[in-house]
């Protein structure tokens, strides 16, 4: 089953991608967590997209399709994935369709007032990269990671004004894919605001109804 998520900054991409992907056994590939582990080495790649991801802006689409090119023609990619945060752009659309058809477009709605609840008390572990939310999500020990014990950090992109630009990013050049995937038949769109096992609930009966 090849998979996208598709939604707005902090609509639980991410949190739904490493449930779905332990309970279905496919990889789960974000380009943002990609992106984030080239600024973390440092990379040339890294150097490029660290101050741009900063400010909440997109990545060119030639470095994103580059990237994403080569992490599919990965051999655990063969029996599907989950593509959490690509595409986001028509030209990356494109793009795929090209590497890799699609077979179903999960799209989770959730309102601005919950984005930014979610957001602003996100942490994220620096070395296992699990995610947390200091009221929703909050790991046994304040400011420590359940899985490794690191400490938790703050994403340089969860600033206030970098919110405002990747939503203001998420409306221009990501929602578009909403229409254009409807017009293949191939989305779905879920309400992302319940907990993460009633949001898994939902994507569940979305597969369901989509391979039936
Ligand atoms: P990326 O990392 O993809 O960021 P994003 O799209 O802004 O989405 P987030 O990761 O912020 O949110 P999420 O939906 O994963 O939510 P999460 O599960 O963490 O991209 C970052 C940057 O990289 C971009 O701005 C861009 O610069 C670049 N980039 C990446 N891909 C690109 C592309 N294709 N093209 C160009 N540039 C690209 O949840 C959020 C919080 O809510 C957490 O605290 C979590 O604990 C909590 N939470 C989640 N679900 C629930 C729930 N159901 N109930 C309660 N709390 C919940
Ligand atoms: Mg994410
Ligand atoms: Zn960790």
């Amino acid at each position: 089953m090849k998979m996208v998520f598709l939604g707005p900054p902090g609509a639980g991409k991410g949190t739904l991608s490493s449930l779905a992907s332990k309970r279905l056994g496919l990889p789960h590939i974000s380009t943002g967590d990609l992106f984030r582990e080239a600024v973390r080495r440092e990379t040339e790649l890294g150097k490029k997209v660290k101050g741009i991801m900063a400010e909440g802006k997109l990545v060119p689409d030639e470095l994103t399709i580059a990237l994403v090119s080569e992490r599919l023609a990965a051999p655990d990619t063969a029996s599907g994935w989950i593509l959490d945060g690509f595409p986001r752009t028509i030209p990356q659309a494109e793009a795929l369709q090209a590497i890799e058809p699609v077979d179903l477009v999960v799209d989770f709605d959730v309102g601005d007032e919950l984005i930014l609840m979610r957001l602003t008390g996100r942490r994220v572990c620096g070395s296992c990269g699990k995610i947390y939310h200091v009221a929703t999500m909050p790991p046994k020990v304040e400011g420590v990671c359940d899985v490794c014990g690191k400490p938790l950090t703050t994403r340089p992109d969860d600033r206030e004004e970098a919110i405002r630009t990747r939503l203001a990013a998420y409306r221009e050049q990501t929602q578009p894919l909403i229409a254009w995937y409807g017009e293949q038949g191939i989305i779905e769109s879920i309400d992302g605001s319940g907990s993460p096992e009633t949001v898994y609930g939902l994507f569940a009966g979305a597969l369901a109804r989509h391979h039936s």
